[in-house]
């Protein structure tokens, strides 16, 4: 299609300009010359500019009639909230054979930020010459401008011009003011090869972590591609899409090599490349509070990026800022390996004085033999939100992934009689990256350790089967498949009928439904899971009392004629050490 003022134009003009949207033109070539003769002859059949628009990987993306300063270029192709170049060069032609840049076009260039606005003289059907403007630093509340000498379009330096670019890429921002530097929201286009439902995934988590997503392409593909994941064709078809979309980053629902990267990289030309890992790294580095959370984010990015200094460093540092590239080690994201190494060690073993800290903790909280309940489940399945319905604690629970990423402990006493500790845990989800689930046992430990798992299920979601699963699958790798368990399906208020989970328990912990249930079967299983005993202590043998008290939950104690009559919940250990040094007459279970 050719765009602009075309009245007048002969129909078999008009189609043979349309075949230059065929040409290919090599990413190191600014314009070949044969297109700009084609454009000063044309130019010269209809007396009136014609301009055309290039994208920085070489497809041509629009042809234009008319006046280059009065000529609306449709939206789609410009990049919005942004202080970066557009990544589309402008050549277009003057009839009369003056190829000097107007200020009208210098203006264009500054407001279209376009990577390089090119004028072509056209005479006689001929190319007179050709003149470049490539934007520069940031100085007076502009960016300064830097303006070729005219040149024959045989003779033009492609690379150079082409080298131009890139340098312009980098001057444009240099000398803008912070508050200019910040970009609106990242726009993400979204590829995958797994399932629409693993795309939609990814939606909310590119949501979450700020980027608005403006397209995605599914590959129907048995096996990633080992050198561009996609395959390089449908690498071109993206690259024209994010053009199309002025997408300025985009986001593989899986794991990329460093060298599926990097090819991508250079194939986008501009976009920023980053994978699920990266994103969901960047989501727990804005969102990690604690010391111990914070330390464990910086370890997953370095871990991740060790491997990947070759493919990601040079782009990311280029493009610099933005989405997979946040975190408590921002800064130390572009060091050298070496440096990189001894920072991983100093943060193991930071982490490893601080998980001592948290067992000691623990130890003293087994010792008052307190249960402990923990609440695992996919992401943004309710866990915050029944922590907080159970304990009236007022944990944040937000619409968002991974609201919770900290372990969180609340007392929460039962109906009747008695208390247990409710720890909530980080959000699971599939894929979730090896590197993560390494760094974060520390943290789920609290869950691994609990006398009882409650796991939340999200009956709103439709992927609430195979995300079960997913947590349970995760459980299993973590070594906790096996600990007792409470199935609860969640949000019961928007549902009309159960998904099929066998023995689950419906609640809603936004508006109390099912939580007495829940409650009761805590308290049933919590008692299973201990040993309630009854014991007969004489008062000979009164430093047994002090044990119970210290070991386990003394629920009444009588004294009778024969010795002090205790009933008590302990652990099946504590239980057999009783009988062993009282016998059985003295020691026995309750129920
Ligand atoms: P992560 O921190 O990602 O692991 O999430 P989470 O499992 O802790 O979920 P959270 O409690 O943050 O809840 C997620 C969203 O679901 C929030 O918008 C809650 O308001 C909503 N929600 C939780 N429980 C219910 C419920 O019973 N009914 C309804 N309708 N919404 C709920």
């Amino acid at each position: 299609m050719i765009y602009g003022n075309k009245v007048g134009v002969r129909d078999s003009l008009l189609a043979q300009m349309e075949t230059l949207y065929d040409l290919d033109l090599t990413v190191d070539v600014f314009a070949p010359a044969e297109l700009l003769d084609v454009l000063a002859a044309f130019t010269c059949a209809i007396n009136r500019e014609i301009s055309v628009y290039i994208s920085r990987s070489g497809a041509i993306l629009d042809i234009t009639i008319g006046n280059m300063g009065s000529v609306e270029l449709r939206d789609m192709h410009l990049r919005r909230n942004t202080r970066r170049l557009s990544m589309i060069r402008c050549i277009h032609t003057h009839p009369g054979g003056n190829p000097q840049l107007s200020d009208v076009d210098i203006s264009s260039l500054r407001s279209m930020r376009f990577d390089a606005m090119a004028a072509v003289g056209a005479l006689e059907g001929r190319a007179t010459g050709i003149q470049a403007a490539f934007l520069g630093e940031y100085a007076g509340g502009v960016n300064q401008v830097h303006v070729t000498p005219v040149t024959p379009v045989k003779k033009i330096p492609q690379r150079a011009w082409m080298e131009a670019i890139e340098r312009a890429d980098m001057d444009v921002l240099r000398g803008v003011p912070d508050g200019l530097q910040e970009e609106e929201a990242e726009r993400a286009y979204l590829v995958g090869l797994d399932s629409e439902q693993s795309l939609d995934e990814l939606e909310r988590l590119a949501q979450t972590a700020g980027a608005v997503v403006v397209g995605r392409m599914l590959q129907r593909k048995g096996r990633p591609d080992t050198a561009t994941y996609i395959g390089s064709g449908k690498a071109e078809e993206l690259s024209l899409c994010c053009q199309a979309r002025d997408a300025d980053l985009v986001i593989l629902d899986d794991e990329l090599t460093g060298v599926q990267a990097r090819n991508l990289e250079e194939i986008l030309r501009g976009v920023k490349v980053i994978d699920r890992t990266a994103l969901i790294l960047d989501i727990f580095a804005q969102r990690a509070q604690s010391r111990e959370g914070r330390l464990q984010v910086e370890l997953a990015q370095m871990a991740y990026q060790l491997p990947r200094l070759l493919g990601h460093g040079v782009a990311m540092s280029r493009l610099g800022g933005g989405i997979g590239t946040r975190g408590p080690g921002e800064t130390r994201l572009e060091m050298d390996r070496r440096r990189i190494r001894r920072r991983m060690a100093d943060l193991r073993r930071e982490i490893e004085a601080l998980g001592e800290q948290r067992s000691l903790r623990r130890s003293r909280r087994e010792k008052n033999k307190v249960p402990v309940v923990a609440l695992v489940g996919y992401t943004n399945a309710g866990k915050s939100t029944l922590l907080n319905a159970l304990s009236g604690a007022q944990v944040l629970a937000e619409d968002k992934l991974f609201a919770t990423l900290d372990p969180v402990v609340r007392t929460v006493r039962l109906p009747g009689g008695g208390e247990f500790l409710l720890v909530d845990t980080v959000g699971f989800i599939s894929k979730l990256p090896h590197a993560l689930v390494d760094a974060f046992r520390s943290t789920l430990e609290e869950a691994l350790l609990a006398d009882l798992l409650v796991i939340v299920s999200d009956g709103a979601s439709g992927e609430m089967l195979h995300q079960h699963d997913v947590v349970l699958d995760v459980l299993k790798d973590l070594g906790a498949g096996d600990r007792e368990r409470i199935d609860v399906i969640n949000k019961a208020d928007l549902l009309e009928t159960l998904p099929d989970l066998p023995g689950a328990l419906a609640i809603s912990a936004q508006t109390g439904v099912g939580l007495e249930a829940l409650l009761e079967k805590i308290r049933l299983k919590l008692r299973g899971a201990a040993c309630p005993m009854r014991v007969l202590i004489p008062y000979t043998q009164g430093g047994l009392l002090a044990e119970l008290h210290s070991d386990a939950r003394v629920i009444r104690e009588e004294y009778t004629d024969t010795g002090i009559a205790v009933e008590a919940v302990a652990d099946e250990p504590l239980f057999r050490r009783f009988l062993l040094r009282l016998g059985e007459k003295a020691v026995s279970r309750i129920g």
